[in-house]
C-alpha cells in the first residue's frame, strides 16, 4: 500500500555534511537513511521540508538543492530560536527526522523562454536559492536571469563567491545593495528597490520571484507593476510559524489560505490585499 509521505511521522535522515556559512547561518546536507525513501523523494524549487530535531521540535525549512542533484537534500538555516539553535549543534553522522516536501514551489515551467527576475531581501534568500540553481543549470530554458539581492549591512551578505561566480555567466545579471556599507563595498548603497531601476530584464515578458520581509516584497511587487510587469507574473514566497504543514492546525492561516498547503509560493494578485493586513 502506498504511504502518504506528507502527513506521516518523520522519516530518518542523516547529516552527511555540516557547513558553517556565517556566525548564525549553516547548511545541513541530509540523506534519507532508507534507500526506498531516497528513491521516492522528489521536490521542486520553492518547496520545504519539516525538520524534526528529536525531543526538541520541528521547523519548516526550504530545500536549496537542485531536484536533479544526487540524493543529498540541502537546507540553509538561520539560528533564531530553540529548534534552529539545536539544529546548529548537529554534526556529520547525526540523525534527525524529515517530513516533506510540502507546498507549491516556484513556477519555473511558466518562466520558460522568458526573462527570470529574482528579488531577494535580507537573510531570507533560502527559498529562491534552489530556483537560481535550477535556472543556472538550464540556461537554455531562460532568456536572461537577473538576481537582485539586498541586505541591511554589507557584512550580512553570505555567499559572496557565489554571486561573483553567477555574475560571470552568460545571460546572468547580479545586482547587490546594502543599506549600510563601508568604503570597501563595491556595490550599491541604499535600498534594494532602488536596484529595480537598473535591472535590464524585459518587464513585459518576465516572471518575477520575490522572497524576503513582507514589506519589502510588497514594495518590490508594486514597483514592478508600475514598470509594466503583468500582475500574474509576480510570485512571492510567504512565511509563518507552522506546525502540521498539511492544512490542519491553522497556525499558518493567511485569510482563506494556508501557507503550508496553498503556498508558500503565491501569485501576487491572489494575496495583494491580505499581505500587510494585520490579523489575517
Ligand atoms: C515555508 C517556510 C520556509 C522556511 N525556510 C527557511 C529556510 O530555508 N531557512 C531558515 O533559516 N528559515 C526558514 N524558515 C523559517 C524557520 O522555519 C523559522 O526560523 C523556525 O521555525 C524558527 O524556529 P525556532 O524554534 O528556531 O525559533 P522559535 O523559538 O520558534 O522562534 C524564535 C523567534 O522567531 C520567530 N519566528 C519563528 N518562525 C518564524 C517564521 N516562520 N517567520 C517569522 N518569524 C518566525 C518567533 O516568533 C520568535 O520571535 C522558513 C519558514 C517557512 C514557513
Ligand atoms: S501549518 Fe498547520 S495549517 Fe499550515
Amino acid at each position: 500500500m502506498s504511504r502518504d509521505y506528507q502527513t506521516q511521522t518523520p522519516i530518518a535522515a542523516r547529516v552527511v555534511e555540516f557547513i558553517q556559512e556565517s556566525d548564525a547561518i549553516f547548511t545541513l546536507r541530509l540523506q534519507l537513511e532508507d534507500a526506498a525513501e531516497r528513491a521516492r523523494y522528489q521536490f521542486m524549487p520553492g518547496q520545504f521540508n519539516m525538520l524534526y530535531l528529536f525531543g526538541v521540535g520541528e521547523v519548516p525549512i526550504s530545500i536549496v538543492s537542485d531536484p536533479l542533484d544526487d540524493d543529498i537534500i540541502d537546507h540553509t538555516v538561520r539560528v533564531v530560536g530553540r529548534v534552529t539553535r539545536g539544529l546548529a549543534q548537529l554534526k556529520k553522522g547525526d540523525r534527525l527526522g524529515l517530513r516533506g516536501p510540502f507546498g507549491h514551489g516556484w513556477p519555473l515551467a511558466l518562466a520558460r523562454d522568458k526573462d527570470l527576475l529574482i528579488v531577494t531581501g535580507g537573510l531570507g534568500c533560502a527559498p529562491v536559492v534552489s530556483a537560481i540553481n535550477y535556472a543556472l543549470k538550464r540556461p537554455e530554458h531562460y532568456r536572461k536571469l537577473s538576481i537582485v539581492q539586498g541586505v541591511k549591512h554589507a557584512n550580512d551578505l553570505i555567499w559572496q563567491h557565489r554571486y561573483d561566480d553567477w555574475r560571470e555567466r552568460e545571460g546572468v545579471e547580479v545586482l547587490l545593495a546594502a543599506d549600510e556599507a563601508g568604503p570597501a563595498w563595491p556595490f550599491h548603497v541604499g535600498r534594494i528597490t532602488e536596484l529595480l531601476d537598473h535591472v535590464t530584464t524585459a518587464y513585459d515578458n518576465c516572471v518575477v520571484m520575490i522572497c524576503g520581509p513582507e514589506g519589502l516584497m510588497q514594495r518590490a511587487a508594486e514597483l514592478l507593476l508600475e514598470k509594466g510587469v503583468p500582475p500574474y507574473s509576480i510570485y512571492l514566497s510567504m512565511e509563518r510559524n507552522m506546525q502540521c504543514a498539511v492544512g490542519h492546525c491553522g497556525h499558518c492561516q493567511l485569510g482563506a489560505d494556508f501557507i503550508c498547503k496553498d503556498g508558500p509560493v503565491f501569485v501576487y494578485p491572489d494575496i495583494r490585499e491580505r499581505l500587510l493586513q494585520e490579523g489575517v
